[in-house]
């Protein structure tokens, strides 16, 4: 009888010990921040987040111990943000509501609206919306020309980041690319949606460039432009189970536009749905003074429907593996 109280007793200690322990994370940096409860965010549509969201970010940044920032279901409005690493532990954003960009393009002086920079170990989860308001910019003249297009502002950014995984988030309406991937080490999409309407120009839903190990899994992109495209430098690519459509598919390219040009290495697309799209899988260089070059390219088990040119290779220069 003694002994079983001494045990009854001691399990109770040790449910206390625990419950204090993830109070203390919360208190002594790291464990879960929440930009409302905390740093005075508000999902009223008009109070900018930026501040909030960017001291959560300064103190999750510095905390040793890893840390959740927590943006709750709601509408928010963020005018733009770069939330720069290096951080000294995994950092995870967690957003579970929506939150919108400012409608109108000329309110951006760079052409992004939320960038995530030099991070290691950093999950992007959560379930929310980043809504970038595109639908002026679509209705807008001259997007044709590249230069306009190009000073439109990417919803999302992930520059230089290592070991990165995004899950369960939906970017829509961009005023340009969706989302765009540059310099990373092995970074992951899961559950990735993307949506825009197809007469949207230039939101290619996910743009690759210079990354070793990007992985799109299980996401469903419907854009306006390709739905993922690979540019010059990027190795060890896998798209795998993804849906896209309507517009263009999948394209490697354009390769060989611009001088001083990495080759494109490893790219794996199987298990992947096109939908009345104009191409199904494409590889696209320019012969120019200096031809784009890609190798081991494998497309496998794509099912298209409605789509004008499933295989498009228009380029001299790629050695086509399989
Ligand atoms: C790649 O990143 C994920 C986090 O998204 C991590 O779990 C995994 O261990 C990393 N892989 C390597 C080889 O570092
Ligand atoms: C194929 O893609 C679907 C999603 O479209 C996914 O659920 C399934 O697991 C994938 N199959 C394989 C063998 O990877
Ligand atoms: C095929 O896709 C085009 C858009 O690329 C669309 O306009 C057309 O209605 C689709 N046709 C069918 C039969 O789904
Ligand atoms: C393809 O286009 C047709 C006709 O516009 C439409 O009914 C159908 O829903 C589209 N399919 C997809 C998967 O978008």
């Amino acid at each position: 009888m003694a002994i079983q109280f001494n045990f009854v007793s001691s399990m109770l200690i040790l449910v206390l010990l625990s419950i204090s322990s993830v109070e203390g994370q919360g208190g002594g940096g790291g464990g879960v921040i929440d930009v409302v409860a905390k740093f005075g965010a508000k999902a009223d549509e008009k109070t900018d987040l930026s501040k909030p969201l960017l001291d959560a970010w300064k103190e999750a940044c510095a905390s040793t111990s890893p840390s959740k920032i927590v943006i709750p279901k709601g509408i928010y409005f963020l005018s733009t943000t770069t939330l720069d690493g290096p951080c000294k532990a995994p950092i995870e954003l967690q957003v579970q509501g929506t939150v919108k960009a400012p409608a109108d393009p000329g309110a951006f002086k760079e052409p992004k609206w939320i960038a995530f920079n030099r991070i290691e170990n950093f999950k992007l989860s959560g379930g929310g919306v980043f809504d970038g308001q595109g639908t002026t910019a679509y209705k807008r003249e001259g997007c044709k020309g590249h230069d306009y297009c190009g000073s439109l502002p990417i919803n999302l950014r992930f520059d230089f980041l290592t070991n990165a995984m995004i899950q369960d988030i939906t970017t829509k309406d961009s005023k340009q690319f969706q989302a765009n991937v540059l310099g990373c080490k092995n970074i992951t999409f899961e559950h990735f949606t993307v949506s825009a309407p197809d007469e949207s120009p230039n939101t290619d839903g996910i743009h690759i460039g210079r990354s070793d190990g990007v992985n799109v899994l299980n996401s469903e992109i419907k854009t306006g432009d390709d739905c993922v495209s690979i540019g010059d430098g990027s190795k060890n690519l896998v798209i795998n189970g993804v849906t896209c459509g309507p517009r263009h598919g999948i394209s490697i390219g354009s390769l060989g536009l611009f001088k001083n040009e990495e080759p494109v290495d490893g790219v794996t697309v199987k298990n992947c749905t096109m939908t009345n799209t104009s191409n199904g899988v494409r590889i696209k260089t320019w012969p120019g003074a200096e031809p784009g070059t890609c190798s081991n390219i494998h497309f496998e088990d794509i099912t298209v429907t409605n789509v004008s040119s499933p295989i498009i290779i228009d380029q001299k220069y790629c050695p086509w593996n399989k």
